[in-house]
């Protein structure tokens, strides 16, 4: 079986969220399971782009509206990354330096979308299902049944991840002649609430839809940022996967970002020896213990909640614990936070911004990762914490409650708490606290953490019987 996966972002070509590495990942471990998987993604100017080799496998031009665009399919020459990977290239649209933010978006995307039909409609070579990830794919599905031009992928099946409803591309019905001609009568399928919406479309087209938990599935039927009652409708083909990690790139014994690799054996030296590094870095105390954070900087990850969460625990238990926040995102969280840097003066410092191998040493050497988030589709850090010998403390919603269970309960290994608030989580910033100065029951609960499997393995097969469901 062959699966064209359709995305916008792909680790290491192109990330920005958990998108990129759940597109990065799961087509390695479908190989493995024996499925040729596939990625194409817009190519982007990034580093990636500059120092990797490409071949040009298709050449065509297309209309977007009244404008012609030129466009190549690249295909990487190495296989360095464990799939093949193809790249879109739109001179002036899609030859950005970053992913997101252009005020051409909605074009940028529908191009994308464009050019990914036009070439797999060409291709001698068709894949048996294509499977499409967030919005900025959402039109594939509806394009693939109702499109005049694409008749030869109707039969095709295809699938959408929902990896965050909360986003979902809408765009005036202005713009209706920038999609290529299709059957009018199905124009409904794109509407949504009185706009073209490419996620609603996509529900309503695509031959399966997935979520990225199983909780998140259940919360989509009452809280959807308005499609509660579409996803409700189309509850009969919907599925909630839980994502995996990639145990290779997430192993604390091979990690070349880290100060000092470590294993279960040597995890309490070890994640010392890089909590000094990490706090050498940033003038934080590697005697208390250290709570970060690391994500977008914005509501819907509870980090508005940080400079109070911060402040207050800082100001209620002095000395004893230390803060790290590694993000970017709402400026007016980057504000408050450097705020409150100046304000508490010890205790907290930060990196604004976006650090891979930051990242992997802040997962390292924390003690623990907070997440307070109000939305949680699946959320990738608890994971990757976990594996590390982070204790995650998370807000219970969506993935984060199919994934942490508290230390307080039989065989637990995080910390959990209800309501993205401060007042709970400065009571789990407590709890961290007692438990960081019970050294015995800290290694118990890391060890805990470390020993579970959440890699790609089992979900990877879970995808698999999605796509052997829908064989005609
Ligand atoms: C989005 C979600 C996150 C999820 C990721 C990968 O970024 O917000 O919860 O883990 O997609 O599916």
């Amino acid at each position: 079986m062959e699966i064209l996966h359709v995305s916008a972002e792909c680790y290491p070509v192109a990330k920005v969220g958990g998108l990129g590495d759940v597109v990065g990942a799961l087509p390695k471990y479908q190989y493995e399971l024996g499925t040729i998987a596939k990625v194409v993604v817009p190519a982007y100017r990034n580093k990636y782009y500059d120092t990797h080799e490409f071949d040009v496998v298709h050449q065509a031009g297309m209309w977007l509206g009244h404008d012609w665009y030129h466009f190549n399919v690249l295909k990487e020459r190495s296989n360095e990354l464990g799939f093949d990977l193809y790249l879109v290239d739109i001179p002036g649209l899609l030859d950005t330096p970053n992913v997101y933010g252009y005020p051409n978006d909605t074009e940028r995307f529908l191009a994308f979308q464009i050019a990914v039909l036009d070439w797999v409609n060409e291709w001698n070579h068709q894949p048996d299902v294509i499977h499409c990830h967030d919005h900025h794919t959402g039109l594939i599905p509806f394009l693939m049944s109702y499109g005049y031009k694409y008749e030869r992928m109707k039969e095709i099946p295809s699938v959408l991840t929902i990896h965050n409803a909360q986003y979902q591309g809408q765009f005036g019905w202005d713009k209706l002649y920038l999609i290529p001609s299709f059957d009018l009568w199905k124009s409904g399928l794109l509407d949504w609430s009185g706009a073209i919406n490419p996620l609603a479309a996509g529900i309503k087209c695509a031959w399966r839809v997935t979520t990225v938990s199983p909780g998140y599935l259940e919360e989509l039927y009452h809280n959807a940022n308005g499609l509660e009652w579409l996803i409700s409708h189309e509850r009969a083909k919907t599925v909630g996967i839980i994502n995996g990690i990639d145990n290779t790139v997430w192993d604390p014994a091979t990690d070349t970002m880290v100060q000092i690799n470590y294993d279960m054996d040597t995890v309490a030296e070890g994640k010392l020896e890089n909590k000094k590094a990490l706090c050498e870095r940033f003038g934080l105390d590697s005697s208390l213990p250290l709570v970060s954070f690391i994500g977008r900087l914005v509501g819907d990850k509870g980090a508005d909640l940080l400079p109070e969460i911060i402040s207050r625990s800082l100001h209620e238990l002095p000395g004893e614990v230390n803060f790290l926040v590694l993000g970017s995102g709402d400026p007016h969280v980057e504000w408050s936070l450097q705020q409150t840097r100046h304000e508490v003066s010890y205790g907290f410092n930060l990196h604004i911004g976006y650090n891979e191998s930051l990242a992997h040493l802040i997962y390292a050497g924390s003690d623990f990762l907070l997440m307070p988030s109000r939305v949680e589709p699946c959320g990738l850090n608890q994971l990757y914490a976990l594996r590390y010998g982070t204790v995650p403390m998370v807000r219970s919603t969506g993935g984060l409650k199919d994934t942490v269970t508290d230390f307080g309960d039989p065989d637990g290994f995080g910390i959990r708490f209800n309501q993205a608030g401060i007042w709970d989580a400065c009571y789990s910033v407590k709890r961290a606290i007692e438990l960081f100065n019970d050294t015995s029951h800290l290694e118990e609960i890391r060890l805990r953490g470390m020993r579970l499997n959440n890699s790609w393995g089992r979900s990877a097969q879970r995808y698999l019987e999605v796509y052997s469901s829908m064989k005609s």
